[in-house]
């Protein structure tokens, strides 16, 4: 059963067809679950269901034919910034690898991996760690773009590697896509919004909350609500954390870069901020609805870059640097590199303006997407931000 579309554009048969699919095993997880799952439960089976998820079904989601785009797909220069970032650590240690969660398309890697060779820091090994068999395709094919002894580095996991690595660890817009839980927070009582089957789909239903992961989520963000009418209705994450903490213990020396947006924990859950951010994106339509099209549109929430931090500090990382995107991608001589085509003119100039324009501006991409630095075993300063450094407002 497919659920109200609204404005958005009709998906062609054959995904109202696996989206139906996806939508009877919803169905029966919420009846083994005894009626209802948490919404993490649903998330995880809408995005990542072997070939019926958002994530694993046979289409690519990314670029104007998709649902989103993200920063390495609107400009190279975004890549170009993370390699150079990149570049010092991997100096630094030497014979070093790189590991990136969730590749997505390849670009990010096609472009990280050539400015590195560029730079003369190419990585022992370039290993992509992807859950999608159809993702893991795509990117694939994106690399054949390299040189082959590039090529010849490159490997992919289904899992972080067992014997730990020393080099750089990355992830742009990997952890909104970690699934997160619902909540509404009254002063004496906390409640979970879980996922029932009503009315011939997946609907919401407040149920009451006894979880004390969730608890303890709740008691460190309580503080940043102040005096925010209540109930409060937000979403929070342990997956998140978890995953941060498993990165954190495969890290053994080198870095760790994750991009994506989010706030500090007192901006996420300021009092004006009723309702969450979970959003979901359909052909670059973004509404709240989670439960239109089960595996056809994308479902994400904001990231707690305090959650994360803290995750990172109980693993034994040092927290180096926190900044906005535009920060970021100034301090590593954005401008610089697309001075080039600046001086051609013309369409190439503009083109390029326009890139700029999109990942910097606060309106765009500039000030809501972050990025936090890691670190075990560096010397300090190394993964300093030029410019603005914000790990105060952690
Ligand atoms: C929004 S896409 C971003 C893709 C790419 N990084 C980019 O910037 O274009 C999110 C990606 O994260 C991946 N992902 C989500 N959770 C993951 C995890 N625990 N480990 C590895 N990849 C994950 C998804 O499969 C998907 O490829």
């Amino acid at each position: 059963m497919v659920a109200e579309l609204g404005p958005l554009p009709p998906p062609p048969p054959g995904e109202q067809t696996r989206s139906a699919e996806l939508a009877g095993r919803i169905r029966a997880a919420i009846h083994e679950g005894g009626g209802s799952i948490d919404f993490a439960r649903y998330m995880e089976m809408a995005l990542y269901t072997p070939g019926l998820g958002y994530y694993s079904g046979p289409d690519t989601p990314f670029g104007p034919a998709g649902d989103f785009v993200t920063a390495p797909e609107i400009s190279t220069l975004f890549g170009q910034c993370v390699a150079a970032y990149l570049a010092p650590v991997l100096d630094h240690l030497g014979d070093a690898d790189v590991l990136e969660f969730g590749p997505g398309s390849g670009t990010l890697a096609l472009t990280v991996l050539n400015t590195l060779a560029a730079l003369d820091r190419v990585p022992r090994r370039y290993r992509m760690l992807e859950l999608s068999g159809t993702l893991a395709a795509a990117q694939r094919t994106t690399l054949e773009a390299l040189d082959s002894p590039l090529q010849e580095r490159v490997e992919w996991l289904d899992r972080l590697p067992a014997t730990g690595l020393r080099g750089c660890i990355m992830a742009n817009e990997v952890v909104d896509a970690i699934p997160f839980r619902r909540l509404r927070i009254g002063r004496d009582a906390v409640q979970e919004w879980r996922v029932v089957w009503r009315d011939g789909g997946p609907a919401w239903a407040l149920e009451p909350c006894a979880d004390e992961g969730l608890a303890a989520a709740v008691a460190r963000l309580r503080p940043a609500l102040g005096a925010a009418p209540l109930p409060y209705d937000t979403e929070v994450a342990p997956a998140r954390r978890a995953w941060l903490a498993a990165a954190a213990a495969t890290l053994r020396e080198g870095a760790m870069v994750v991009l994506d947006y989010g706030f500090e924990r007192r901006e996420l859950y300021r009092p004006g901020r009723h309702g969450g951010t979970l959003a979901c994106h359909y052909r670059h339509h973004t509404h709240d609805d989670p439960f239109v099209m089960p595996g056809l549109q994308d479902i994400t929430s904001h990231v707690d870059f305090t959650d994360l931090a803290e995750a990172a500090l109980a693993g034994g990382l040092d927290v180096a640097g926190f900044t906005t995107q535009a920060q970021f991608l100034l301090g590593q001589g954005l401008l610089e590199r697309a001075a080039p085509a600046d001086t051609g003119g013309g369409l190439a100039a503009l083109a390029r303006s326009g890139e700029i324009k999109r990942l910097t501006l606060p309106g765009e991409m500039g000030e809501v997407f972050k990025v936090l630095a890691l670190g075990r075993g560096l010397p300090a300063g190394l993964l300093a931000f030029p410019g603005r450094d914000m790990r105060a407002r952690l």
